[in-house]
């Protein structure tokens, strides 16, 4: 369900961020994303959610050529992904339940539908009694479920989170990555970065690392 063959990302003035990336990752895994900071973990998700385009090489994503999209076909690849971002990007004056329902209202759903699924969303987070709240009333772990609910209303195949534990206590930690957990056993591919070697030591998954731009599959 994902391949990359041959992968390359320079920036401009910089060393490559990628280096002759060649993974694959079959439909249903749990894979974690391990390496030190700056190694490459979010470009490495955002040329996997096409937010970006590799310098050269192949990205295949779902039966689609990801970097050769066309501006047109790139909505309905991404409505595919769901993306849980490092630094949650919640909006502040806008609600729980207006937050998670976004990515519907752009792309102009009706009204009944985006009520209804997201409601189902956040009941999937635990989270219906606060879908009147402002981001600023919740708790870290709170928000990173509302950021894991509005990922989810796509009903996506792969759910990518770029350190979606990373400044939560640890027993909030592990509530995510439960959350994450029930996610993948439904059938969506989960792919995380993590820091938290501990955690991925404890939880058995695959485990993919990226060590200043070099990509190996742990064995
Ligand atoms: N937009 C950009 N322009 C230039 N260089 C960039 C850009 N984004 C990232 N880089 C560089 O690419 C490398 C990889 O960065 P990246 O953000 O992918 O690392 P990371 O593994 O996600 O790190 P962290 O764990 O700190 O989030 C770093 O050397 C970084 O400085
Ligand atoms: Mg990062």
């Amino acid at each position: 369900m994902i391949s990359f063959s041959h992968v390359y990302k320079t920036y401009p003035g910089a060393n490559h961020a990628l280096v002759d990336v060649n993974l694959n990752i079959d439909r249903g895994d749990f894979i974690f994303l391990t390496g030190p900071s700056g190694a490459g973990k979010t470009t490495f998700f955002k040329l996997l959610s096409g937010f970006d385009k590799p310098t050269s090489g192949n990205i295949k994503v779902l039966g689609d050529h990801v970097n050769a999209l066309s501006s047109s076909a790139i909505p309905s690849f991404r409505k595919k992904i769901g993306v849980i971002y490092q630094d949650f990007k919640l909006i502040d004056d806008k609600s729980v339940i207006e937050n998670v329902s976004l990515p519907l209202k752009v792309q102009g759903a009706k009204e009944k539908y985006i009520q209804k699924r997201a409601e189902e969303v956040l009941d999937q987070v635990s989270l219906s009694h606060k879908h009147r709240a402002f981001p600023v009333q919740l708790s870290g772990g709170e928000q990173q479920r509302v950021a894991i609910a509005r990922a989810l209303i796509h009903h996506p195949s792969l759910l990518i989170a770029d350190e979606p534990t990373g400044n939560l206590d640890p027993s909030l930690a592990e509530e995510i990555m439960g959350l994450l957990e029930k996610v993948n056993a439904q059938g969506t591919t989960v792919f995380v970065a993590t820091h938290d070697l501990e955690m991925v030591k404890r939880k058995k998954k695959k485990q993919v690392q990226i060590s200043a731009g070099v990509v190996n599959a742990v064995p």
